[in-house]
């Protein structure tokens, strides 16, 4: 394993471990509302001093890009946090959470962990090397149709711009495809379509935090992924449409004709 990507294993192994010792003590933690629907909790919060502590141990001249205490630091290397994705799931007992480490070198995302700690699933890529589930590795799917495939995405939740592009996708993916689903963490619903348990997945108004790593699994699973309109800028605006080869482009078009202004690639 890369250096690196081994000392992102550690740190999202620690920090999902404190996390599932927390979650049976739901009830008793304090919750701070961030924004409309947006909670944050003092695991979120421990989670991600834990795994900034094990990164800049190791490497104490990279940068940190995390989803509650933001940047530190200035290097060519920067690693990206979210410490629990699905905050709300956890909040709620819900099983289906997780944490999410990438590396970005000079702009490109080298290295991903996004680490299950309910199920205890670890999934890994390292640029150029092919994305593992504990250790084997994973593809994404050979289904070619449409109609036979399984979809996950994500609903608006917290601003509702838009709420009526969503929809439109949304209600015609329901007559295309064999289903959907909306399991509430970006970052596993990415690294479940890398292993193939999804045969793609669209969202709108993420954050670079909740697909660095998901996206490379993919890519390196052999899928594609892209925003809205087809293109690269998918960690900059954050709309993201992914899928395994055959898949992902029908997505696009039944996405293509509910496109709006801001659905599309904003300039550099
Ligand atoms: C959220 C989850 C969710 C997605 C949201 C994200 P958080 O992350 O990934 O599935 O729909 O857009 O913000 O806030 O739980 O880290
Ligand atoms: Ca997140
Ligand atoms: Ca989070």
């Amino acid at each position: 394993m890369h250096p690196m990507l081994n000392t992102a294993v550690k740190a999202a192994r620690r920090a999902g471990n404190l996390i599932h010792r927390m979650s049976d003590r739901i009830d008793h933690l304090t919750v701070t509302k961030k924004s409309h629907a947006d909670f944050v909790s003092e695991v979120d919060r421990a989670a991600e001093q834990e795994i900034i502590q094990i990164l800049l141990e190791a490497y104490p001249d990279h940068a940190i890009l995390a989803e509650e205490s933001g940047t530190q630091g200035e290097s060519d290397y920067v690693w990206i946090i979210d410490p629990l994705d699905g905050t709300t799931n956890f909040l709620h007992g819900f099983p289906q959470f997780a944490v999410s480490i990438a590396l970005q070198h000079n702009g490109i995302i080298t290295q991903g962990v996004v680490y299950d700690p309910v199920r205890n699933e670890l999934f890994t890529a390292t640029r150029g090397r092919g994305a593992f589930l504990n250790d084997k590795r994973i593809r994404v799917t050979k289904r070619a149709k449409l109609a036979d495939s399984l979809i996950g995405t994500g609903f608006p939740y917290t601003k509702f711009e838009h709420m009526d592009a969503y929809m439109g996708i949304f209600k015609d993916l329901m007559q295309k495809t064999s289903g959907l689903r909306r399991p509430g963490s970006a970052a596993l619903d990415l690294a479940w379509t890398a292993a193939g348990r999804f045969d793609g997945f669209y969202e709108t108004g993420l954050h670079v935090w909740d697909i660095a790593a998901g996206t490379l699994l993919i890519t390196e699973a052999g899928g594609m992924v892209s925003d809205f309109e087809g293109t690269d800028t998918y960690l900059r605006d954050c709309h993201i449409c992914a899928g395994n080869p055959d898949i992902h482009p029908l997505l696009l078009d039944v996405i293509k004709p509910h496109l709006t202004p801001g659905l599309k690639a904003s300039k550099a």
